[in-house]
């Protein structure tokens, strides 16, 4: 078959459904119209899927099938990594490899752990959301390992700006090409890319500074791309590069750490396991491969998708499930369909760490929580580090009130899904064998 499957009528309403509802939208649209449908976006038509087959064929594609899909790229910067194609692509994403392959290089595990424990004492005794530790937590390790050192006032500066820049990048604004008209200053589009150039000028400061000391180095990251990269790119893409990797690694490593605080802290058996696990444990090296805590993390992110949709844009026609798809089509691998099909992940809607324990690889081979194939996400391992570091030292030290009971809605956030209304809690100093227990 020619054309596109069938699929939900209007631009914005599907949408805004989506954002409302990310991963039960996707479950209504394939009740409705089956698998594939087509979702009719302003500027794209997105053809998605939760098949494990096609999706296992579409992420294991050479580079060549695919063209970039430019979203967000205004924000992001014409050199980021994720506005690139093939080789350049390829080149990018080499400089950011001493991230990817190891995490907790050189002292960054306890650089990971000292953060999490004074993010958690300053906000102690009192009632706070969990997604505003995250953040702070989050945007301080990712600046440190883009950036390196940096002191308190400027990572206020920074999260002032960077904050500034979310608030006004609303879902619409950022993935909808038609609306980003800068209008001037007030116009919403132009407030963007205001804020987008305050933050730059935080990056460019730094990347300035590193240069004119000759010795006060960049983070790990950015010092690799400067002295592997391409000359020819120079400070603007290395400049590009880094606000690519804050804004990937941030939100949705937050957002990952605020649902996990929620599925821990919600269930006693849960909790008393993974204490069980980890007390005693302060090494971040044997704290990253303990098992369950592994298991809690990889079952939260696949119960909770924080990139709930994987897009690729297609360079030559594709056949999906009978359907002959056009370059220029944008195949969507939903996320929550992958992880909610009951071959793989049976019980599906509950909360289970033991399957990841098992000893079958099914579930590991079928969670995609990180995309997968050329584009798969490059911070995983540092994503994954953070979430298991920062989960070991709030159970080891914190007993925590969760503000509501009831398992938080999927919503749209920053680009990316996390809990609706942001998992409020309260954190007291753990009493050994008490009530937390
Ligand atoms: C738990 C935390 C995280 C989750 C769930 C997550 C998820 C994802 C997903 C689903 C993608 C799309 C992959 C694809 O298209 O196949 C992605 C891409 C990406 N992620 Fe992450 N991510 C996380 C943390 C991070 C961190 C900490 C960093 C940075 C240090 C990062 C940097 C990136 C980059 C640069 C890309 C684009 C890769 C490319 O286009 O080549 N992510 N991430």
């Amino acid at each position: 078959m020619t054309g596109l499957p069938p699929g939900p009528r209007g631009l914005l309403g599907p949408l805004a459904r989506f954002a409302r509802d990310p991963v039960g939208a996707h479950q209504a649209f394939r009740e409705r119209y089956g698998d594939p449908f087509t979702l009719r976006l302003p500027g794209m038509r997105m053809v998605v899927t939760g098949d494990a087959a096609t999706i296992r064929r579409v992420l294991s594609l050479p580079a060549e099938a695919f063209t970039v899909l430019d979203i967000g790229s205004e924000v992001m910067g014409e050199y980021a990594l994720i506005r690139l194609d093939g080789p350049a692509h390829a080149a990018a994403r080499r400089q950011a490899a001493p991230l990817v392959m190891n995490p907790l290089r050189g002292d960054n595990g306890r650089v990971i752990q000292d953060i999490a424990r004074r993010t958690f004492a300053e906000a102690a005794r009192r009632p706070v959301r969990m997604i505003d530790l995250a953040k702070a937590l989050t945007l301080e390790v990712i600046l440190r390992s883009v950036l390196g050192p940096i002191d308190r006032e400027a990572l206020h500066r920074f999260a002032g700006a960077y904050a500034a820049l979310q608030s006004r990048a609303s879902f619409l604004l950022h993935f909808v090409p038609a609306l980003q008209w800068d209008l001037g200053p007030w116009s919403p589009w132009g407030r963007i890319r205001r804020a987008r150039a305050a933050v730059d000028r935080i990056i460019a400061d730094a990347i300035a500074r590193a240069a004119a000391s000759g010795e006060e180095p960049l983070g790990p990251i950015a010092r690799e791309a400067a002295v592997a990269g391409d000359p020819a790119l120079g400070t603007e893409a290395l400049r590009h590069q880094m606000f690519t990797l804050l804004s990937a690694g941030h939100a949705s490593t937050a957002q990952a750490l605020a649902w996990t605080a929620w599925q821990v802290f919600s269930d006693r058996a849960v909790l008393a396991r993974l204490r069980g696990e980890v007390d005693g444990t302060n090494e971040p090296g044997r704290l990253v491969r303990l098992d369950y805590l592994d298991a809690i993390c990889r079952e939260v992110l696949r119960l909770h998708p924080i990139g709930p949709v994987i897009g690729r844009k297609l360079a030559l026609p594709l056949e999906i499930s009978g359907w002959t798809l056009a370059p220029g089509t944008v195949v969507g691998l939903s996320v929550g369909l992958a992880h909610t099909d009951p071959q793989a992940f049976p019980d599906a809607g509950r909360f289970q760490p033991e399957r990841f324990l098992s000893g079958d690889r099914t579930p590991q081979d079928r969670a995609i929580p990180f995309g997968g194939g050329v584009r798969h996400c490059l911070g995983a391992n540092l994503g994954l580090a953070e979430m298991k570091l920062a989960l070991a030292e709030l159970v080891r030290d914190w007993d925590v009130q969760l503000g509501d009971a009831t398992r938080p809605a999927h919503r749209l956030i920053d680009a990316v899904a996390g809990p609706a209304g942001g998992v409020p809690l309260q954190l007291e100093p753990r009493q050994q064998g008490g009530a937390g227990q």
